[in-house]
């Protein structure tokens, strides 16, 4: 049966990439990937219990992973599998799609969830793994198909890579069955230099093809939709250009705080932890030419080139293009919350920015002259992450002349996070004698659309299952991100005012912020508060 394409995507590439078997398309259209085992190093760790165990349990549950599907968590806590298994069930419990947890499902599943306790530079450690993952496929408890997770925090990255290089279990280049693919957690080095180290230890041990670079934000079923909103809709492409759009504005905000992330905050900071990754994708998504195919290279060459047209911003401009905030107390839904410096594990002086905003330009030929201004910070007034395209006005003419004056532009907005769809401003004439007229807001509601959709995580983890490496970021990629990002961080440390603005929890980020726009004669787009 030949593969039956999904939502956006996305056959596994014509290479083979050392599959066994075709995936099996189910009736839905929906392909089922071959028995693998998916092996998460720091199974111990937050990341496993709150997003990947839950989404790999829905995934279970809703039939799209096969029979022979196991779990091996890998890491330095030492623990029984029954202890394993049950902080596990609590995290399913809280944050998976099923409204309760059905006994039945969760017994089967986890009779596949397994625990070995190890080191991560420990090569004996290694060689259990490797003999516990060929004995368990020979036996039916596991798959000969491997999908390795890297979930620990950063440093411990390189020297799993290089264990699962000696030891073996990384099979670069066999390019036969059976496969081992690797997901490696954001962040993706600090800055240029240790991407391309990490980078270099990673293809050292695994080709380019095995390697699934993630960042959770592609894997959100708005972000896609992007691409679906300006491909497989006629009217908007011919309007998507530096003739008819004005500016583009992408905000990310975040109500929380550092959530006991203190001491990893302090050394990333919001450059680091959101626009190098973030906000670079999604600003890829919407300034990149249609690709040749809806393929992992195709779509990842024309996201490379929408970075390396940016505009670079030396060190000696960040002062006047790019603005940084660092939040102190305030109030957020009627509570009172710390200041940043107050947070536990941050330096009572810290100079790390909780807030970005930037204006920058991509210099081709579709996007010339057109601003596109970011921003995103923590203990903001809402949580939100949109991103919206200004129109040009219209000539002031007709409706637009004074005594009037200028009606509002049109704005399309994609709302990625609450409440994601869709929305269009234009305006409307307000019914009666007179020639009044008022913008409209017209508006797309996933959820009053569809159900709901499934976690970023679920589409993700089966993409890489499937072979699918499209939502997950190339080499070249992560490194022309940083290649922009570095001279502003560069920038920032050499400011002669190194510490960022001031802005209240609860607001929206420094005044300076605002004045980025206003001196252009431009606004930050209004927010409308989170339906209820
Ligand atoms: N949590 C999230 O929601 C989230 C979201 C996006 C990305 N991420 C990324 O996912 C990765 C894991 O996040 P997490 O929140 O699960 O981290 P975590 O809970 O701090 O760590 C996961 C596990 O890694 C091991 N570990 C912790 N510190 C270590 C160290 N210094 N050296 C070696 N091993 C260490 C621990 O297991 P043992 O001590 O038992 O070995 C721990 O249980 C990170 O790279 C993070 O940036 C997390």
């Amino acid at each position: 049966m030949p593969p039956v394409p999904r939502t956006l995507a996305m056959a596994p590439d014509a290479d083979g990439d050392q599959a066994t078997s075709a995936p099996s398309g189910s009736s839905d259209g929906v392909m089922v990937p071959e028995p693998f085992t998916l092996v998460v190093f720091g199974a111990s760790g937050d990341l496993t219990r709150r997003k990947l165990v839950p989404a790999v349990y829905d995934l279970w549950c809703d039939g799209l992973l096969p029979p022979e599907f196991a779990v091996v968590g890998y890491a330095r806590s030492t623990k029984t599998e029954d202890e394993f298994r049950a902080g596990l069930r609590t995290g399913v419990e809280e944050f998976s799609r099923a409204e309760s947890l059905d006994e039945v499902s969760w017994q089967r599943f986890a009779s596949r969830l397994h625990y070995m306790s190890g080191r991560y530079d420990d090569p004996s450690g290694f060689r259990a793994l490797r003999k516990r993952l060929e004995d368990d496929a020979e036996q039916g408890a596991g798959a000969a198909n491997v999908l390795f997770y890297l979930a620990t925090p950063p440093g411990s990255f390189q020297a799993i890579i290089a264990s699962l290089g000696e030891s073996g279990l990384a099979r670069r280049g066999t390019g036969v069955a059976p496969w081992s693919r690797i997901i490696i957690e954001k962040p993706f080095g600090r800055d240029l230099a240790s991407a391309r180290d990490l980078n270099r230890e990673l293809l050292a041990a695994f080709d380019e093809r095995q390697v699934f670079r993630i960042d959770h934000y592609l894997g959100k079923e708005t972000v896609q939709n992007i691409l679906v909103l300006r491909f497989a809709n006629s009217i908007f492409d011919p309007l998507w250009n530096a003739k008819y759009v004005d500016h583009v504005q992408v905000t990310v905000a975040e109500q929380v705080g550092v959530e006991g992330r203190g001491p990893y905050y302090e050394q990333a900071g919001a450059l680091r932890d959101i626009v190098q990754n973030h906000m670079m994708h999604l600003l890829c998504l919407v300034a990149m030419e249609p690709p040749l195919a809806l393929d992992a290279e195709a779509v990842r060459d024309e996201k490379v080139k929408v970075l390396r047209s940016l505009r670079p911003i030396p060190p000696e401009c960040v002062a006047e293009g790019v603005v940084r905030g660092q939040y102190v107390a305030g109030e957020i839904g009627g509570e009172r919350v710390p200041g940043y410096r107050d947070e536990d594990g941050v330096a009572a002086d810290s100079v790390t920015e909780t807030f970005v905003a930037m204006k920058l330009f991509i210099d081709n030929w579709r996007w010339a002259g057109v601003p596109f201004y970011l921003r995103t910070g923590k203990r903001m007034a809402v949580r939100m992450t949109e991103i919206s395209i200004h129109f040009k006005p219209i000539p002031q003419v007709l409706f637009g002349a004074p005594p009037r004056g200028p009606l509002q532009p049109n704005v399309l907005s994609v709302r990625i996070q609450p409440n994601d769809g869709i929305s269009m401003r234009f305006q409307v004439k307000v019914p009666g004698p007179a020639m009044q007229i008022e913008p409209y807001q017209m508006d797309f509601g996933y959820a009053d659309a569809f159900r709901r959709a499934p976690e970023a995580y679920e589409r993700l983890i089966l993409d890489a299952a499937l072979g699918d490496r499209t939502l997950f970021t190339r080499s070249d990629e992560v490194e022309a991100a940083w290649a922009f990002v570095e001279p502003i961080l560069e920038g920032c440390r050499g400011c002669p005012d190194v510490c960022p603005s001031t802005y209240p929890a609860g607001s929206w980020g420094p005044a300076e912020a605002d004045t980025l726009l206003e001196a252009d004669g431009r606004k930050w787009m209004l927010v409308r508060r989170p339906k209820k």
